[in-house]
């Protein structure tokens, strides 16, 4: 397993990932939805786009500062929503969002989340996003729009592709559960994960803290945590319904798991001000495309009115590059983030957002553009 510091990518980052953690864990954030063709896809896409750099240009310094959501971020990207980071570390969300501020960028908690709302945003004066379904229980979505004002979240973001549960087969094949459950099946892979372990037995917090009060009032306790979640995925929500929570919102709003021309332009028709372009990670219609090859015929049918933000298959600081020059406002990373919390909880986020911010840092003065505003389509084919 390579040190923390000698992780000189998101790629070595993962490794350390893969070995520190049990393997339901590991494979929950590394899998996707059946034969993983889009998962693999969205980050191969990249490599069908070149850059193409103009020399001698006035990169003595590299602006990355990027405006987004109604904020200035200190970064072209930021962390996606993703569930349950408890199961990765004990550092959880908390980890997550310290860090994300300490690069000055933007921090999504999902309702899935381990760490609860109010919790999150005590932790940093940072501006976060956070994450909401419509769920079955209306009266829980409408209480998570009150908490967030309350505690002052920049700006809410629904996600739209899970109607229902996309099919992740490894987690079948490693007895993935929330909480985690051993079975004869994971054991050794438990048992070998001797630091991961420890944390379980001295803090063993594991619980959707946003929605456990529901959970236990809706006497719901006994089928578990994730039955409970698929439980309340509605397949009856419609536009009407998202329209309706942009009106209880009044602020930044992004619809999240859009991919049409015709999705984005009901986005924008219904006053939600940013899109999350993006498959979900590959984690659940299989076969739709890469978000990156979707940006340059969204960007062309809604001009300036909404923000596109890309999300899917980063690894590198030339794929969030190559996303801004296609067109992006911005990007969003899920598990480049979640490879370095669980190598080595708040230091490895902290050292995944480096690496992506020196990668981009270098190749947009390679490529010779000094801010992230001035990428576009001529630096790109
Ligand atoms: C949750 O949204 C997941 O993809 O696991």
């Amino acid at each position: 397993m390579p040190a923390l510091k000698n992780c000189f990518n998101i790629a070595d980052l993962r490794r350390r990932a893969k070995s520190k953690l049990p393997a339901p864990m590991f494979h929950y954030i590394d899998g996707g939805a059946d034969d993983e063709w889009t998962l693999r896809r969205n980050t191969a896409a990249f490599d069908d786009y070149q850059l193409l750099p103009n020399y001698l240009q006035p990169i003595a310094s590299i602006d990355l500062q990027t405006r987004l959501l109604g904020t200035t971020a200190e970064l072209p990207f930021f962390l996606a929503p993703t569930g349950m980071s408890r199961l990765f570390h004990h550092h959880k969300e908390l980890g997550a969002c310290r860090a994300a501020h300490k690069f000055g960028t933007l921090y999504s908690l999902s309702t899935l989340s381990t760490t609860s709302i109010e919790e999150v945003a005590a932790a940093t004066p940072g501006p976060k996003v956070f994450q909401i379904y419509i769920l079955k229980d209306r009266e829980l979505t409408r209480e998570f729009v009150q908490r967030c004002k309350t505690t002052g979240y920049q700006a809410l973001c629904l996600t739209v592709d899970t109607p229902l549960a996309g099919n992740r087969e490894r987690d079948l094949v490693h007895g993935m559960t929330m909480p985690p459950k051993f079975t004869a099946r994971n054991l050794v892979s438990y048992g070998s994960s001797f630091e991961w372990l420890f944390n379980l037995m001295r803090n063993p917090d594991f619980k959707l803290s946003n929605v456990t009060h529901r959970i236990d009032a809706l006497g719901a306790g006994a089928m578990g945590l994730i039955d409970y979640v698929n439980s309340q995925f509605d397949r009856s929500v419609t536009w009407d319904d998202a329209a309706w929570l942009v009106q209880q919102w009044q602020g930044p709003f992004i619809i999240k798991g859009l991919q049409s021309v015709a999705d984005v332009k009901r986005a924008r028709d219904i006053g939600a001000s940013a899109v999350m372009v993006s498959n979900h990670g590959g984690r659940q219609l299989e076969g739709t495309p890469a978000p990156v090859d979707c940006i340059p015929a969204l960007r062309d049918a809604v001009g300036d009115d909404l923000e596109l933000i890309v999300d899917g298959g980063i690894r590198r600081g030339t794929h969030i590059v190559k996303a801004l020059a296609l067109g992006a406002s911005a990007c969003s990373i899920g598990r480049p983030y979640l490879y370095g919390l669980a190598a080595a909880g708040q230091q490895g986020v902290e050292h995944a957002l480096g690496l992506l911010k020196t990668e981009v840092e270098r190749a947009m003065a390679l490529l010779g553009v000094n801010r992230v505003g001035a990428l576009g389509a001529e630096h790109i084919r």
